[in-house]
Formats: structure tokens, C-alpha cells, sequence
């Protein structure tokens, strides 16, 4: 039996998303939250794939066998299963796989978990052969694999959780964004989940319903993106907290907002954050807030907690991948 392991880290969107699946731009941020792959080889004829948040399966010759999870286990492991397929067909392999995820990271929030775990698993499985492809390829791979289950993806992702860091991302190119002084997150949840799927068609809906509408809308969240740039360079943190409230106003009205979101947003306000709106597809998921400082983030998350949601601050992941 031979082993391997990986992780990458969660990610949430400043400025852009869903626009970004039409090739605008979007600001994302790793986070300090990662999901973690461990690997090995078997001498069965399957995958195994076990995951922390209730989820395991065995994927044969005979099909798709639930091992924990009920109905939704296929959904959430059949983009791992890609993951694996790929790699092993990459690798010209035949061999039996098991694998096991772990999270810090709650799903299907917004919080690019399974994007993370995509990326993990393409470079887990991988370092099985000892190979060591590069970053740009894993993510392609990761991409291919997210793509079983929600077939538009911007790959915005993948590429923030397998480079790290904070950047400015537009159809498959990024660049790192700088920032003057550190940006105090807080990440507040509906408890909501969410599918991406379905809120990006949805939004596909809307914009064919809207098409110069939609495109404003577009070129509106386009601007927020060089503003926030600018912004975040020069240490104006209240101006993307501005920003960021402006992108909410957008998504509202695409109607990708949540009233849990809603109240979420109202919460952070009061409490003295600089801006916030959800991160991610939306549809309940997760809120983003920017605090002035991490004094204000603490209490922006206790403050939120006390409302009876769950809350945490975040930082900025650097790193990326990890294999
Ligand atoms: O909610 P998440 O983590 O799946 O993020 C989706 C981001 C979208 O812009 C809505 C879709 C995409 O493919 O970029």
C-alpha cells in the first residue's frame, strides 16, 4: 500500500460572483480553513471515498454504493470520484483507491469546500505515483472534476485554493492583489446550504430574461473589482467596505440574496462592519463582513453568534496547496 496527502484551503469571494461565470472579473481570498486529503492504494477493484462531514461511498465495476450520507453522498463525492478517475487515467493506473477527507470548512455554504477538496484530492492521488504535476494542471484537473456537478463553473475556485493568496481572477487568468495592512474577515453563516448549480442557472435565467439589464449589472460589479483594487492598496478598507455593500445592493437584485443573509448583513452593519454581502452563489450560504480592525472583527462574530448564527473570523491563506 503506498500513501499520499494534500490539502487546500477554503476561499471566499469579495467582489464578482456569478458575474465571473460570464468572464467578468471577481476578487477572491483563500482562508485559513482547509480541507485535507489522505490517500492510499488497494488491491480492490474500487474507490472508497470517506469524508468528515457525514459522507462515504464505494464506487465499483457494479456502480455507486452508499457507505454514510443517504441521497446526497453521490452529489457530494461523485466530483472526488472524478478527481481520482482522472488522475489514475492520467497515470495510466488500474489500481483500487481509498481516500479520506477532512474539513474545517463548513459545506455548501459558499465557502469553496468542495473546490478545495477537488484540488486536494487531484494532488493527494497524484503524489500516490510520486508525481508532482504542476499547479496549473492540478487546477484544471480540479476544475474538470467540480465541473460533474455544477457544469458552468467560473473555475474561480479551484484557482484561488490551489494558488493561494488574494487575487483578482478573470477566465482562467489571475494576478495577486496587494493590500495595505491586513483585512479583518469575519464569515457569518445562514446555516442555509445552498446548490451552486441551481443558483447559476437561476441567474442564467434572469440574465436571458434581462439581457442589457444584466450586462449593466455586469459592468457595475466590474467596477467594484478595479475600485476595490485601488482601495485595498492604498489601505481605504472603508471604501471596500462601501464596495462591498454596492455589490450586495447587485446581487439582491439578482436575487441570489437570502433574507437570513439579509438579517445577517443588518447584523454585521450594526455592529460596526465596513461592508458586507454574501460570498459565494448565494441563496442562503454565507456572509462576508469587513471589519476596521480585529478588535471589530471579534465582535462583528460575537455579535452574530449571540444572534443565534454560526460565526468566525477568517485570514488570508498564502499558501494554496499544500502537497
Ligand atoms: O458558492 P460557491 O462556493 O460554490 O461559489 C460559487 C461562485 C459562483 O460565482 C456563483 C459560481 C462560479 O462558478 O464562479
Amino acid at each position: 500500500m503506498t500513501k499520499g496527502k494534500a490539502s487546500a484551503p477554503a476561499k471566499v469571494i469579495l467582489f464578482g460572483e456569478h458575474f465571473v461565470v460570464y468572464g467578468n472579473p471577481a476578487i477572491l481570498a483563500s482562508i485559513n480553513r482547509r480541507i485535507a486529503v489522505n490517500a492510499r492504494t488497494t488491491s480492490e477493484n474500487s474507490v472508497v471515498i470517506r469524508s468528515d462531514i457525514g459522507v462515504a461511498g464505494e464506487y465499483s465495476d457494479s456502480g455507486f454504493r452508499t457507505i454514510e450520507g443517504g441521497m446526497k453522498a453521490k452529489t457530494t463525492l461523485d466530483p472526488l470520484h472524478s478527481a481520482i478517475r482522472q488522475v489514475l487515467s492520467a497515470r495510466g493506473k488500474k489500481t483500487g483507491i481509498e481516500i479520506d477527507v477532512t474539513s474545517t470548512v463548513p459545506p455548501g455554504i459558499g465557502l469553496g469546500s468542495s473546490a478545495a477538496a477537488c484540488v486536494a484530492t487531484v494532488a493527494a492521488v497524484n503524489s500516490l505515483f510520486q508525481k508532482k504535476p504542476s499547479r496549473q494542471r492540478i487546477c484544471e484537473m480540479a476544475i474538470e472534476s467540480e465541473r460533474t456537478v455544477h457544469r458552468n463553473s467560473s473555475g474561480a475556485d479551484c484557482y484561488v485554493s490551489t494558488f493561494g493568496g488574494l487575487i483578482h481572477y478573470s477566465r482562467t487568468k489571475f494576478k495577486k492583489v496587494q493590500t495595505k495592512g491586513p483585512l479583518a474577515l469575519v464569515i457569518a453563516s445562514t446555516g442555509v446550504r445552498h446548490s451552486t448549480g441551481d443558483l447559476v442557472t437561476g441567474v442564467k435565467k434572469f440574465k436571458d430574461r434581462n439581457e442589457s439589464l444584466f450586462e449593466g449589472m455586469a459592468g457595475q460589479a466590474a467596477g467594484f473589482c478595479a475600485q476595490a483594487q485601488v482601495a485595498m492598496a492604498s489601505g481605504r478598507h472603508d471604501r471596500v467596505g462601501e464596495l462591498m455593500n454596492e455589490n450586495q445592493a447587485i446581487l439582491r437584485q439578482l436575487g441570489v440574496s437570502h433574507y437570513k443573509a439579509d438579517d445577517l448583513i443588518d447584523i454585521c452593519a450594526k455592529a460596526g462592519a465596513l461592508g458586507s454581502k454574501i460570498t459565494g452563489a448565494g441563496g442562503g450560504g454565507a456572509v462576508i463582513a469587513l471589519a476596521a480592525s480585529k478588535q471589530d472583527s471579534a465582535k462583528i462574530a460575537s455579535r452574530v453568534k449571540a444572534a443565534g448564527y454560526e460565526s468566525f473570523e477568517v485570514e488570508i491563506d498564502r499558501k494554496g496547496l499544500a502537497a
